[in-house]
């Protein structure tokens, strides 16, 4: 019985075995038919349920939705196709792959899930003004042909990954406000040699700031990497940046900074820019815009300025800067606004700048050590004041007819001080008349909120 059983388990064994070798070999030639589909899929481009898979595994990620915008992204809706979804837009030429990303200010809270390195064909992802937390994955660096970032205004942290040197066609790169930390990766300057606009204002990134942005000469327009904690010196290959219109580096620990050729707008307040402004800076012949204000810069003010022609806007407010006002400034024919209060200047206004047709803005030159008397060409001049009574020193800006009828009350009184300081003594008001003026203005005044 036994010897008889045994062959006949054996059998039963060798049947056992047909069967699961039947069944293996079918898994085996449908998983290899399913591997050839893939194949063929991604030979025409079309990883059509990857980017599905990576539009589901990212609203996975997103705890509320408040306004709804992600419940069209439904895998079970099958009615509606993915690049139907909400903020997502699709390829023309690959009909089935996701080109753009528009999720700004849907007050989203969550993470951004690393599956978003699937989208392979992303070109534009927005998620501006968010409240995303988390830290930028990785994975954002597969994203080749991306060309547009913004994660501006939410609350990423860590650092920003060196992987983003894989985007290797980004044109803009926006994370402003955001709670990022670490340095700068040096990799943004040597892999992404489209990058046009970067701004990473208001994080917590420390250390220098990459010599290698200098790489970034034949495309760099807009730096923005004010308020942040970065520190050392400007690195000189910034002037590298032939492009480079607007270069905004305040509210830093920032020390020294470099002749940057043919920009317009420099702003480097509230640094720790020591010593005296170099006499270089009248190299800088595009410059519109210079702000220097709230720094330790000392000495005189460089009579190179004059070569500034096309400077509309010079804020030295706040330093300790000593010496004359140059009368080169008067060359700056298009000068509007001139603030030097809060400095160590003394001497009297050159006329050249009083006679500047241009300054019709504002004139700041409060707390000073400056004399003289002011010349009637004063009347032209809309603004001459201490800037915070009308302006921003402290940021804050009023209301426009408070504003403008406290710039009329100013403005009468710099004409009353002009009438009094005149030369001759019979040129001067009586003090009848500028006694009733200054009642009259002093009831004005206390009409108005201050
Ligand atoms: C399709 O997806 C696979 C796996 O994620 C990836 O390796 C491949 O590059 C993708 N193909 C295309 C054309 O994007
Ligand atoms: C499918 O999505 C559409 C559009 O968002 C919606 O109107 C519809 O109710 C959904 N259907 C199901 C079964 O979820
Ligand atoms: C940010 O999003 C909120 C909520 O959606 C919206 O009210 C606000 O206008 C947005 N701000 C900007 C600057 O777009
Ligand atoms: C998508 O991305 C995730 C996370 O990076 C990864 O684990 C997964 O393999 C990817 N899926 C596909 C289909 O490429
Ligand atoms: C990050 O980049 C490195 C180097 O290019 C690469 O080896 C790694 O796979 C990337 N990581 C991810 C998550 O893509
Ligand atoms: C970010 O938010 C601030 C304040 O809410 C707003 O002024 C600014 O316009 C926003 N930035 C962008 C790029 O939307
Ligand atoms: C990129 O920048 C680094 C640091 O300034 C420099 O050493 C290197 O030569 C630059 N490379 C190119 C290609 O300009
Ligand atoms: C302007 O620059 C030239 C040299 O480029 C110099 O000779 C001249 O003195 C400068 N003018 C002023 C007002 O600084
Ligand atoms: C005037 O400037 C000095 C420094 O030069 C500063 O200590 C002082 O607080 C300033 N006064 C006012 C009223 O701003």
């Amino acid at each position: 019985m036994d010897m008889k059983l045994l062959p006949q388990r054996h059998n039963s064994f060798n049947f056992m075995s047909s069967i699961l070798l039947l069944v293996c070999s079918l898994t085996f030639i449908i998983s290899y038919m399913c591997m050839d589909v893939n194949c063929l899929v991604t030979i025409n481009g079309d990883n059509e349920s990857n980017d599905r898979v990576a539009l589901l595994a990212f609203k996975n990620e997103i705890t509320q939705d408040p306004p709804g915008i992600l419940s069209s992204w439904d895998n079970s809706n099958s009615s509606l196709h993915f690049c139907e979804w909400g903020g997502v837009t699709c390829s023309r030429r690959h009909p089935s792959r996701v080109t753009g990303l528009y999720l700004n200010s849907q007050r989203l809270v969550g993470s951004i899930s690393p599956h978003i390195g699937n989208l392979s064909f992303l070109k534009i992802l927005n998620l501006n003004n968010n409240s995303l937390n988390g830290e930028i994955p990785q994975q954002m660096g597969r994203l080749s042909r991306l060309q547009g970032l913004d994660l501006s205004n939410n609350s990423l942290e860590g650092e920003i990954p060196h992987n983003i040197s894989g985007c290797s066609n980004l044109r803009y790169l926006y994370i402003v406000n955001n709670l990022l930390m670490g340095r700068i990766p040096n990799e943004i300057g040597f892999y992404l040699p489209r990058l046009a606009f970067l701004s990473l204002r208001g994080n917590k990134l420390s250390g220098h700031i990459p010599a290698s942005l200098g790489n970034l000469s034949s495309s760099l327009v807009q730096l923005y990497l004010d308020y942040n904690n970065l520190e050392g010196r400007i690195p000189g290959t910034l002037s590298q940046l032939t492009k480079l219109k607007l270069l905004a580096l305040e509210s830093n620990r920032l020390s020294g900074f470099q002749n940057l050729v043919g920009l317009a707008t420099l702003f480097l307040d509230s640094n720790l820019l020591t010593g005296s402004i170099p006499t270089g800076i009248g190299n800088l012949q595009n410059l519109g815009i210079l702000h220097l204000r709230f720094n330790k810069l000392s000495g005189i003010i460089p009579s190179s300025f004059g070569n500034l022609t096309k400077l509309f806007e010079l804020d030295l407010r706040h330093n300790k800067l000593t010496g004359l006002v140059p009368s080169s400034l008067g060359y700056c024919e298009f000068l509007q606004k001139l603030f030097l209060g809060n400095n160590r200047l003394s001497g009297s206004i050159p006329e050249q700048v009083f006679e500047l047709p241009s300054l019709s803005g504002v004139l700041g030159l409060s707390n000073n050590s400056l004399t003289g008397s002011l010349p009637v060409e004063v009347e032209r001049i809309e603004e001459i004041t201490d800037s915070r009574l009308l302006l921003d020193v402290e940021g804050e800006h009023h209301s426009g007819s408070t504003r403008d009828t406290r710039r009329q009350i100013m403005s009468r009184i710099i004409q009353i001080g002009v009438k009094c300081s005149s030369e001759l003594p019979t040129d001067r008001s009586c003090m009848n008349e500028v006694s009733v003026d200054l009642q009259a203005l002093k009831d004005q005044l206390q009409g108005v909120e201050m």
